[in-house]
């Protein structure tokens, strides 16, 4: 078993001026986004409301628009349609960026630098947003990569990297969190692992999106479920499928 992820310093999920989130306090609101890549539209006026201390989970068949969604939610695709607010900032081109410090998202591609070790990536990205090194190293620790530390990123296996990037969700705590598959490549003591960050962003009164293709996966991590149908969000569940998502 890996050690128990140690509890977090600080931070309570804070609206943008600074007051303590609620339940009622949305975080995030996309309405009637569409997004076009390559004159394909993949989505289509979606709608989707997210709230302080939930975990949505987002399915969808593959080129549904999964990835794309978080992509939005992380301030990195505009919309080219509709309105879409993160964090208290729209995201538009050039404006979405403020909310950024505050989003993590662990996607199909591990963030890390392929030539750094796992304690170098750990470092950079504590020194790039004001913390202190040994927080780094207390994260790579509480995800049990403590003895993998000096390893180069290249040189480590899908999971690995995995629970890296978990290391670097506990470390900068954010209020925002976005997994794509975090799953895919993970052993079991990892998945307890997603279970235990997904819990920490809720209980600081943020919010998590987890995407999967697999259903089962999202089994009592997610409170609601949504699916991405023909580019719109649809509420998932028995008997539910054509109800709006928002
Ligand atoms: N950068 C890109 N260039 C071209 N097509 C893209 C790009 N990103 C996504 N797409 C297309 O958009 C659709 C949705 O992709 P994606 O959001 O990755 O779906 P999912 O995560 O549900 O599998 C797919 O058909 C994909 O091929
Ligand atoms: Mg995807």
């Amino acid at each position: 078993m890996p050690p128990t992820a140690q509890p977090a310093d600080s931070a309570e999920a804070t609206g943008r001026d600074g007051a303590r989130a609620s339940p009622e306090t949305v975080l995030a609101r996309l309405e009637g986004v569409g997004v076009t890549i390559r004159r394909t539209p993949i989505l289509r006026d979606l709608s989707l409301r997210l709230h302080a201390g939930e975990a949505v989970g987002v399915l969808g068949a593959n080129g549904s628009g999964k990835t794309t969604l978080l992509h939005v939610l992380a301030t990195l695709v505009v919309p080219c349609a509709g309105r879409a607010e993160v964090l208290g900032h729209e995201v538009a081109s050039g404006s979405g960026t403020p909310a950024r410090p505050r989003i993590a998202l662990v996607g199909h591609q591990p963030a890390l630098y392929p030539q750094l070790s796992l304690g170098e990536n750990l470092r950079f990205v504590a020194q790039l947003s004001g913390r202190d090194a040994g927080k780094a190293d207390r994260a790579l620790a509480a995800v049990g990569l403590a003895g993998a530390a000096h390893r180069r990123a290249e040189s480590c296996s899908q999971g690995m990297a995995r629970r890296a990037e978990l290391a670097r969700v506990l470390m900068v705590e954010p209020t925002m969190l976005l997994l794509d598959e975090i799953h895919a490549g993970l052993d079991r003591d990892a998945t307890g692992l997603v279970d235990e960050v997904v819990a920490r962003v809720r209980g600081r009164g943020g919010v998590c999106v987890l995407v999967s293709h697999e259903p089962d996966r999202l089994a009592g991590l997610a409170d609601r479920l949504v699916r991405i149908i023909d580019g719109h969000a649809v509420r998932a569940g028995v008997g539910q499928g054509s109800e709006a998502a928002r």
